[in-house]
């Protein structure tokens, strides 16, 4: 059987380690695609990786490109084609310059893998996954934006550090949004089990979810840069869900159609992702509580995607 093809498009960061990684676990080819002007260091990306794959062991072929041709075919697409943030910068600040990227890439995808399983992780996520979505016109099981595997990481270290356990232990759950009022959902949040609250006082757990709301901005202070290698693992994740029919429970931004009570827009959910893309979206209980944080935050997804719609 011929090895999977990933087209990886953006070959910045996250980019990167996503070539590496996929080369490293042998998940299957992969095409490294960026810009006209950042094609010769796509090649040269793709070389360096090869080379890496001859030290390793690991057959992998990958290829650095700008030519959408190249893209053709491929199962799985994940996009992180735009610019970062800046320290002090919102993620919705990057919709002005992330947005014309985004159809861009949407109207090439269109054209030349009409059959792929698509993540996106460039910011402001849920806009972009939505556009994406919007523009291709790709079925919804298809379309997956990745965010809530990424913040449940950082509260599941978070909370392991507090607690002075294995990470391995931690279970967290992070729904909503990819914004500063993502809703963390404590009933699914254990230590093999047992619930969090009976581990942490409630002002250290607090702290906790402040942190986790801001995890991606502390980096950013950082390093002048976003995050890459948890957003690279994290969208592998999904990736390998997907193609090795795994049916992870996930928390992914995908399309609601009623789940939850929204409709019309990508907020980040539980969902079982297998061959069939996301086979089924779960719908877990949820406290007043948390209700009412997630219905602030798709608050905050819809005005980022009011902009959005009247930029069409
Ligand atoms: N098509 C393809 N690639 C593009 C396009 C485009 N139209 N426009 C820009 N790119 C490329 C850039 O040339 C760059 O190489 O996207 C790449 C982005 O890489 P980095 O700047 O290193 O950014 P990275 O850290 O990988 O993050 C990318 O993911 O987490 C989000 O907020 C982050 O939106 C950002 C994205």
């Amino acid at each position: 059987m011929a090895r999977k093809k990933i087209a990886l498009i953006g070959a910045g960061n996250i980019g990167g380690e996503l070539a590496a990684y996929i080369a490293r676990e042998q998940l299957g080819d992969v095409v490294l695609f960026d810009i006209p002007a950042k094609a010769d260091y796509a090649r040269g990306k793709a070389l360096d990786l090869e080379q890496n794959g001859a030290v390793l062991g690991r057959d992998a072929k990958i290829t650095g490109t700008s030519n959408y041709d190249d893209v053709a075919g491929s199962d799985v697409v994940i996009i992180t084609a735009g610019i970062p943030r800046k320290p002090g910068q919102s993620r919705d600040d990057l919709i002005g310059t992330n947005l014309p990227i985004i159809r861009d890439v949407a109207t090439n995808l269109k054209r030349v893998a009409p059959n792929a399983f698509v993540i996106v992780i460039s910011n402001p996520l849920d806009a972009m996954v939505y556009e994406l979505k919007r523009v291709t016109g790709f079925p919804r099981e298809k379309v997956v934006g990745m965010a809530g595997i990424l913040d449940s990481a950082r509260f599941q270290l978070f909370l392991a550090r507090e607690a002075n356990v294995s990470v391995a232990d931690v279970r967290t759950m992070v729904l909503g949004g990819h914004g500063d009022d993502m809703v963390p959902v404590l009933s699914a949040c254990t230590v093999n089990g047992v619930g969090v609250e009976h581990l942490i006082p409630k002002e250290r757990l607090d702290a906790i979810i402040a942190r986790v709301r801001g995890g991606g901005g502390e980096i950013v202070k950082l390093m002048g840069t976003s995050a890459f290698y948890a957003p690279a693992s994290s969208a592998i994740a999904m990736c390998e869900s997907y193609l090795l029919d795994r049916k992870r429970l996930l928390p992914c931004a995908v399309q609601l159609d009623g789940e939850y009570g929204y409709k019309d827009l990508f907020m980040g959910v539980p969902v079982i992702l297998g061959a069939g893309g996301v086979e089924k979206i779960v719908e877990i209980p949820l406290t007043a509580g948390e209700k009412e944080m997630l219905a602030k935050s798709a608050a905050s997804v819809q005005s980022t995607l009011d902009i959005v719609r009247k930029s069409t």
